[in-house]
């Protein structure tokens, strides 16, 4: 199978088809009008836009931003991130709701490779598109939006856009987790955007798009580049490998295994609320890697770390990358072949059949620390249907005992309910906010 054809199956609905007919009963058919008037944008409702075909082209493809399910999740991961949260700084509800339609019309213009507004022709005015992504192909861009618990209002606090109610439990603020260093200025936001392309521009120039449309509802709060994906999310990629040299995503969840993607990471079709049926929950995670201090470790103790060879990907006491991790095999003076803190131990599902996870991060790197090393890591981005019993329950164990801790530090943290993917004409968190 292609990558081509995974893609093209990657956001469709799942059997049985009733959930499409349920969720265009649930969203109705368009939103009115509206003038945001926000960074020189002026937008009427666009009929015009139907969802278009993916250009056939490999080099620069489009992906169709439109579908039962948001693109960017179970879509083989592209090279490029550029991930920002977002506050909303208005108490008015409908100001919002205007944002989210404005913002699913332009990402789904940019995601075809359009500029994110049609050109007014006023040399008076500023132009409608920054101008960046010009020229440049559409680079397999996805956009995926998400909603902070705080949104649905904080306790204590008013709620701003009578959102409590609606709240899902899953999307509960992550507790403190063993060996967290979370900063404030990376953690946290009301809305998500995560923009993955094959070219950096083209993710800079969504993220940097919506910004400029939400000036005055929404301002951005943190935001992070990422490079060279570092998980495969579908069997048609190769494993690429993180900055510790690592292959990574070998035993991820991948979007060939759709019974598995329905039972971790789609929320199901009778789950409540219903406007998060067809939808997932993100976590993001900032994990520093302490690269100096990986790189003075012996390739032996690299290996033990993970649980698996460095070059190859084998797991200890296998031949190659994709043989079955076996735990309970021992050595002849009978240790675990795969140490009790190894990363691939700690993190397997075996203990617990609920805990997988579609891991889609990203490596980054941040320039220099003050003290000369390297603010490099890893982008840690999972989807999951409960973060509560998926990336929590892992995360307590590797927290804890995870031989991986000596060199990683949690910097940055924050978890997102992703709501269903749109139909033309609807527009993100419609089920949400009508
Ligand atoms: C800098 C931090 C991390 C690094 C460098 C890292 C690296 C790796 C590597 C090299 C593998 C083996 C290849 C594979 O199966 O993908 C792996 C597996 C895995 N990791 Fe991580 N990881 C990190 C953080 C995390 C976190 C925070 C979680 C979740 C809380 C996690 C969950 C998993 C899972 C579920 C597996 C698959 C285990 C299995 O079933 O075999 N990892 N990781």
């Amino acid at each position: 199978v292609s990558e081509e054809q995974v893609e093209a199956s990657a956001h469709a609905e799942p059997e049985p088809r009733v959930g499409r007919r349920q969720l265009l009963a649930s969203i109705g058919a368009g939103g009115a009008g509206l003038a945001l008037g926000a960074g020189g944008f002026a937008v009427g409702r666009e009929r015009g836009l139907e969802a278009r075909r993916p250009q056939p082209s490999l080099a620069g493809r489009s992906l169709d931003f439109f579908g039962y399910h948001q693109a960017g999740i179970a879509t083989p991961a592209q090279d490029r991130l550029h991930f920002a949260a977002f506050d909303v700084v208005t108490e008015r509800r409908s100001e919002l709701r205007d944002l989210l339609r404005v913002w699913t019309r332009a990402a789904a213009r940019m995601c075809v490779g359009d500029p994110a507004a049609p050109d007014r022709g006023n040399p008076l005015a500023p132009p409608a598109d920054t101008g960046e992504a010009i020229g440049l192909p559409p680079a397999r861009l996805t956009i995926t939006f998400g909603f902070g618990p705080s949104l649905f209002g904080r306790p204590g606090s008013a709620d701003r856009f009578g959102l409590a109610a609606l709240r899902p439990p899953e999307l509960d603020e992550l507790p403190p987790l063993p060996g967290d260093e979370l900063e404030p200025r990376r953690s946290g936001g009301d809305l998500a955007v995560q923009a993955c392309a094959d070219d950096q521009q083209v993710a800079f120039h969504a993220v940097r798009s919506l910004a400029r449309i939400g000036r005055g509802v929404v301002v951005l709060r943190w935001s992070q580049l990422g490079f060279g994906r570092t998980s495969s999310t579908s069997r048609a990629q190769e494993t690429p490998r993180n900055l510790m040299g690592f292959k990574d995503g070998t035993n991820n969840l991948k979007i060939e295994d759709q019974k598995l993607l329905g039972e971790h990471v789609w929320v199901g079709e009778s789950a409540e609320p219903g406007w998060m049926r067809g939808g997932s929950y993100m976590v993001a995670r900032r994990i520093r890697i302490l690269i100096e201090v990986w790189d003075r470790a012996p390739l032996e103790d690299q290996e033990a770390t993970i649980g698996r060879r460095k070059v190859s990907g084998a797991p200890l006491g296998a031949g190659t990358e994709f043989d079955a991790v076996d735990l309970d095999m021992k050595s002849g003076t009978g240790k675990p072949v795969v140490p009790d803190d190894a990363h691939i131990r700690l993190a397997s599902p075996v203990s617990n059949s609920d805990a997988m996870l579609l891991r889609r991060g990203y490596s980054f790197t941040d320039g220099i620390d003050g003290r000369g090393q390297l603010d490099a890591g890893l982008f840690f981005i999972c989807f999951q249907r409960d973060p509560r019993r998926q990336f929590v329950a892992i995360q307590r164990r590797l927290g804890a005992h995870d031989a991986l801790n000596e060199y990683i530090r949690h910097t940055g943290s924050a978890v997102f309910a992703i709501p269903p993917g749109v139909s033309p004409g609807g527009y993100v968190g419609q089920g949400l906010l009508e």
